[in-house]
């Protein structure tokens, strides 16, 4: 079922003191009941967050995981680990996984297909180059990476997956998609998915947009037709900012 849903990338970011000032700032924030909310925190804090945040309704994701269950991956995380301390949703895919971690389509798939076997959600992030969009390769590059990374999934597991839209050249870069471009793109991932799938699928997804949305202008993106929210990064560390983007709606 399709959601408004917007989650702040936390990134590498924020010690320990300051990831609980920022979601206490949060809870004290009013933020749009219609909208789910979540944060996702570096793995240290994911812990401290899931108790600081039981009595709200904000969310926690955490940013990865690993593909195997258990053993002999030193300094990774698994998915089991992350039910264990109530953690239910991850971020798979982001742009700085597959950039400097070298995460491909082939082990994206791994990892997707163990968060849905251990029973959790994803949220599933891709996008294209700069490059690639002076290029016009752009929905072809997105084309390639659901159909790689998702595409074998049967219908029912996609009960599990949220999508997110984030082109590499307007992350971080205070360059966003403007809402024509995020609305072309949203309607083509919904229309390789009606393809793929059928269109009851395609409709019922929920496809983030992300890449420097601010208060500023997640109004005018959030009104698109095909976007359902937002995945934030640096304008989550601020909780002003971040409560304006959910209300944004
Ligand atoms: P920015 O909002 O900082 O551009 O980051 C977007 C992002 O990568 C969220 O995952």
């Amino acid at each position: 079922m399709r959601k408004k849903i917007v989650a702040g990338n936390w990134k590498m970011n924020l010690d320990a003191a300051e990831s609980q000032k920022l979601i206490e700032e949060l809870k004290s924030q009013s933020l749009a009941a219609n909208v789910t909310v979540a944060v996702a925190p570096p793995f240290v804090h994911l812990s401290s967050a899931v108790s600081q945040t039981s009595d709200s309704s904000i969310g926690v994701i955490a940013q990865n995981m690993h593909q195997a269950k258990s053993g002999a991956f030193t300094g990774e995380v698994s998915s089991s680990m992350l039910k264990s301390i109530g953690v239910h949703t991850v971020l798979l895919g982001h742009s700085e996984r597959r950039a400097y971690f070298h995460e491909t389509d082939a082990l994206l798939a791994e990892k997707v297909d163990a968060a849905l076997a251990d029973g959790l959600q994803l949220i599933f992030c891709f996008g294209e180059e700069l490059a690639e969009r002076k290029s016009n390769t752009h929905f072809d590059v997105v084309t390639h990476q659901l159909t790689e990374g998702l595409f074998h999934l049967t219908a029912a597991q996609w009960e599990n997956i949220v999508l997110a839209y984030e082109p590499v050249w307007a992350i971080g870069t205070g360059e966003t998609a403007s809402p024509a471009q995020a609305q072309e793109m949203h309607a083509h991932i919904r229309s390789v998915l009606a393809a793929k799938y059928d269109a009851h699928l395609a409709q019922g997804v929920s496809v983030l947009y992300g890449g420097s949305v601010k208060p500023a202008n997640a109004q005018e993106l959030f009104s698109q037709a095909d976007v359902d929210g937002g995945l934030i990064g640096g304008a989550s560390l601020n909780a002003a900012d971040f409560a304006a983007i959910v209300n944004a709606f």
